[in-house]
């Protein structure tokens, strides 16, 4: 929608206050006819303004969308590096792109790159990642550790213990399923994508994406996700505080980051652990190149998932899509 007529449109509703304001009126208030009126409204609506229509009477705003801001962010954060420097838009391709464009630029551990929307999120194994505006968390997070790059997936699944623990703290039950897929009931509800940018023998920067479905309902889905996917609201059964959720996964994930740099992977392992689904199941692990059956036994100081085939077999999966 046109920035002029949005802001006469929302003038219209914030005069009228809890009153619903007319078809009529609108159509007036914007100069057009009463369909155009109803397409303004849609599009608040894909917005995330919540909106009661009733007939007679017109329509009305229930919730403006939650926004996450540079101040939402900052005010209540709890952490004294993750998220203090924060590059925020509200529409990006990737915040992964930004986030290595901001590497090279010399930005500084803990920085974090955060969109409302993103128009080309990145998955693993090549896919799109759905980032629809005003819904969820999508965000990269700068870290520079002083380790050999073959360490780096530890960082991954420091970052799925941590969005665990704010999940928990939401009152869900989430659970992990090898390597970064956290879900909610089963479907996926959160996403983390590890980028590195490294030298032979040390890194430079990791970046750590990672995409939390919070308030998307049901019917935002497209249909071939539906059966796979949920967010935390559809869970919870209720809307849930972005900024808030964001805050406590910093928090956490700051604490456990700390915890590994000084006490190393064990710790965290162990936690990982707790939390997976995976370990100790028939599985079925398929990569670019093979697919491999068997009982996974659990995970390597790495990161790595171990299985042991029906000869006996041990393989070492660095990368696979995994079926339960
Ligand atoms: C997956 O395939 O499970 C990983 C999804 C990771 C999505 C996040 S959203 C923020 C960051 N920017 C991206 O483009 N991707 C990651």
């Amino acid at each position: 929608m046109q920035s002029e007529l949005r802001m006469k449109m929302l003038d219209a509703f914030t005069k009228s206050g809890d009153e619903f304001v007319s078809g009529q009126h609108l159509a007036d208030v914007l100069n057009c006819s009463r369909t155009a009126v109803w397409k303004h409204i849609e599009e608040l609506r894909k917005e995330g303004f919540i909106l009661e229509a009733v007939k007679r009477k017109g329509y009305r705003i229930i919730k403006a969308p939650d926004h996450i801001g540079v101040d939402e962010i900052r005010f209540g954060l709890q952490t004294d590096k993750l998220g203090k420097n924060i590059h925020y838009e509200e529409s990006v391709g990737s915040t992964q792109k930004i986030a290595s464009r901001l590497v090279l630029e010399g930005a500084p551990e803990g920085t974090i790159v955060i969109a409302e929307e993103q128009v080309a999120g990145r998955g693993r194994m090549d896919r799109s990642w759905h980032s629809p505006k005003y819904t969820g968390i999508w965000m990269s997070v700068i870290l520079r550790p002083n380790i050999p790059p073959q360490k780096a997936p530890q960082l991954t699944l420091i970052t799925a213990v941590a969005v665990v623990q704010a999940m928990e703290e939401a009152g869900l039950h989430p659970a992990i399923k090898w390597p970064n897929d956290i879900l909610l009931n089963g479907k996926k509800a959160t996403g983390i994508l590890t980028e590195l940018q490294a030298d032979a023998d040390r890194i430079q920067a990791v970046i750590i994406g990672i995409g939390i479905n919070v308030n998307q309902k049901r019917e935002d889905y497209p249909e071939e996700l539906q059966s796979i996917a949920t967010s935390m609201s559809i869970e919870a059964g209720k809307q849930l505080d972005r900024a808030q959720i964001l805050q406590h996964v910093l928090y956490h994930l700051e604490k456990l980051y700390l915890l590994y740099l000084d006490k190393g992977f064990q710790p965290i392992k162990l936690l990982w652990e707790s939390y997976a689904i995976t370990i100790g199941k028939k599985i079925t692990a398929r990569s670019i190149s093979e697919t491999i059956h068997g009982k996974a036994l659990g995970i390597t100081e790495d990161g790595v998932l171990l299985i042991e085939d029906e000869s006996g077999k041990q393989h070492h999966i660095y990368s696979a899509d995994i079926e339960l």
